[in-house]
């Protein structure tokens, strides 16, 4: 927006740090700088942005002149590059989470109290529409004190394990993601705790984390990306129960019930009457402003307004969502969910990081969590010819974004258990769904096949490997056997699809 003062911003790291390029513009926030250290994201922000100084370097990105730093670098970089950047003189925007060890938590807090800098953590989903519009209704006092809630944040990554979030497979091939291979999702517990924070203006103390084992199919063997359960206790004695990770169903679940009233804000829903048997109303959710260009933004409009709350302590000097010490709650959560995970679901206090005193029993806490060596998925002396594939065939077979509906691995096992289930459907157009993924299962069986063939034999290659060992679980897992019977398979569903059923109407 014209009107606004302009704001200079460098992003660093620009495959999540790209995303925020169109409502900086709105904003009239001016992005001056990008840095990456890899060429392939560097070329692709430089067609997006073709004026802004670009380098591989962060020191000489950190010496460019610019106000503040957008920081999307890797998930256990944030506390260094942070400081880094407010020791530069330069303000912060952090993505999640803010640091990932107790003691980089306090060096961070220092460096923000030194600094005179604006920080705040980019955790955007309290700012989508039905978030920061619930919150409204919860500061008019509607809903009361918070007693209980249980948020979501279930969503299924297997194929980021393997690729960038632009979906091009990992380099070299045979490489596991940076941090996502085998992150706990515990760390990453903001985008269900965050809108719980925000929404009532409570802070966590305490939390109970049980651990579960089992993981969906595919991914490496100690990654940590399955469902980890929290019960967090807040200041007023209220639970909260949030959920993270992914299985066989993503789920964002946002149900909230208070003294006086309840909702489903995820649905729009609250019940009134401070009863259990109270009047259910369906709402309407609306922007307080600037609606139509939050519209235009990731994650429900989130992505504009931590931009806009970033902008406005810069520039207006109003005091933001996320500063330094709500981000230690939300993050020190993470980090004692897991701890509380190693003794058993134990309760482990949340430290609070305002105080001086607290800070100092975790300035020489590095503890974080122990994990296998994604760049070493494979044997020391591997031939990289083959297993220089294994990031591509991975992503050949599995798909986070799928913009043509169901394909690789997902679209077969769905395809298949379909045909098993027919006769159970509900209603033809569910029917009709499980027709076209068979119709898809053979026009693709000769694709699917190779890419199949192609990941057995990396996983024939080196049996016992994590890599070899994460393969071979997929494929077995998502109907190996029937996918490489190219022939049988094909006349099956040909039959399967060709036999008359008379409860199906056109
Ligand atoms: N809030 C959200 O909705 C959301 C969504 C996606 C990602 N994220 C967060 O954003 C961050 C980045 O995510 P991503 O998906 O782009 O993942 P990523 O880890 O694949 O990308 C990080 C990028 O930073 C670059 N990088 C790393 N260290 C660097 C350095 N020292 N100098 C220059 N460049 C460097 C890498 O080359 C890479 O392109 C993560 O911490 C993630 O948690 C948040």
């Amino acid at each position: 927006m014209s009107d606004k003062p302009k704001l200079r911003l460098g992003i660093w790291g620009l495959g999540r740090g790209s995303n925020f390029i169109e409502s900086c513009r709105y904003l009239n926030i001016e992005i001056v700088a990008g840095c990456d250290t890899s060429e392939h994201m560097r070329e692709k922000f430089h067609e997006m942005v073709p004026k802004a100084f670009l380098t591989a370097d962060e020191d000489e990105f950190l010496q460019y002149d610019m106000d503040a730093v957008l920081i999307a670098t890797f998930f256990t970089s944030h506390a260094a590059h942070s400081i880094k950047a407010l020791d530069a003189g330069k303000h912060v925007l952090c993505e999640v989470t803010s640091f990932f060890t107790p003691a980089e938590g306090v060096a961070l807090v220092e460096a923000v109290e030194r600094s005179g800098k604006v920080y705040q953590l980019a955790e955007n989903y309290p700012f989508r529409k039905d978030c920061l519009y619930f919150k409204r209704l919860w500061e008019q006092g509607i809903f009361g004190d918070l007693i209980y809630a249980e948020f979501d944040y279930l969503h299924e990554c297997r194929s980021l394990c393997y690729t960038y979030i632009d979906d091009t497979p990992i380099e070299p091939g045979y490489w596991a993601h940076h941090w996502r291979s085998w992150l706990n999702a515990h760390y990453y517990c903001t985008h269900s705790l965050g809108p719980v924070m925000q929404i009532t203006g409570r802070r966590p103390i305490k939390v109970c984390a049980p651990r579960t084992t089992p993981l969906i199919p595919g991914y490496i063997e100690g990654a940590g990306w399955g469902v980890t359960p929290e019960l967090i206790t807040m200041d007023n004695g209220a639970l909260v129960r949030n959920l993270m990770g992914g299985a066989s169903g993503d789920s964002h679940r946002m149900d909230i019930w208070g003294t006086h009233a309840s909702a489903r804000i995820a649905q729009s829903e609250i019940r009134l009457g401070g009863s259990g048997h109270g009047q259910v109303l369906k709402l309407n959710p609306r922007w307080d402003s600037m609606g139509e260009a939050a519209e235009k933004a990731g994650h429900g409009g989130g992505d504009f307004w931590e931009l806009e709350f970033f902008r406005r302590a810069i520039l207006e000097n109003q005091p933001g969502p996320w500063d330094i010490y709500r981000s230690c709650d939300v993050t020190l959560t993470g980090i004692m969910a897991i701890r509380s995970q190693e003794l058993d679901g134990a309760p482990v206090e949340i430290p609070d990081f305002r105080r001086k005193e607290v800070r100092d029993k975790f300035r020489n806490d590095h503890r974080s969590q122990q994990h296998f060596d994604p760049r070493a998925i494979f044997p020391a002396d591997q031939d990289t010819a083959i297993t220089g594939e294994f990031s591509r065939v991975m992503c050949e077979t599995d798909a986070l974004s799928l913009p043509d509906g169901l394909k690789g691995c997902i679209l077969v096992r769905a395809a298949f258990d379909g045909m098993k289930l027919f006769d159970e459907i509900e209603g033809d157009a569910d029917r009709y769904r499980v027709v076209a993924l068979v119709q898809k299962v053979l026009a693709q069986l000769p694709h699917l096949a190779d890419v199949y063939r192609r990941g057995r034999a990396i996983a024939d290659a080196y049996p016992d490997s994590l890599g070899g060992r994460a393969m071979r679980d997929l494929l077995d897992n998502y109907y190996y056997d029937k996918i490489i019977d190219e022939e049988t398979t094909s006349r099956e569903l040909s039959a399967w699809l060709g036999t008359p059923r008379p409860t199906l109407k056109r």
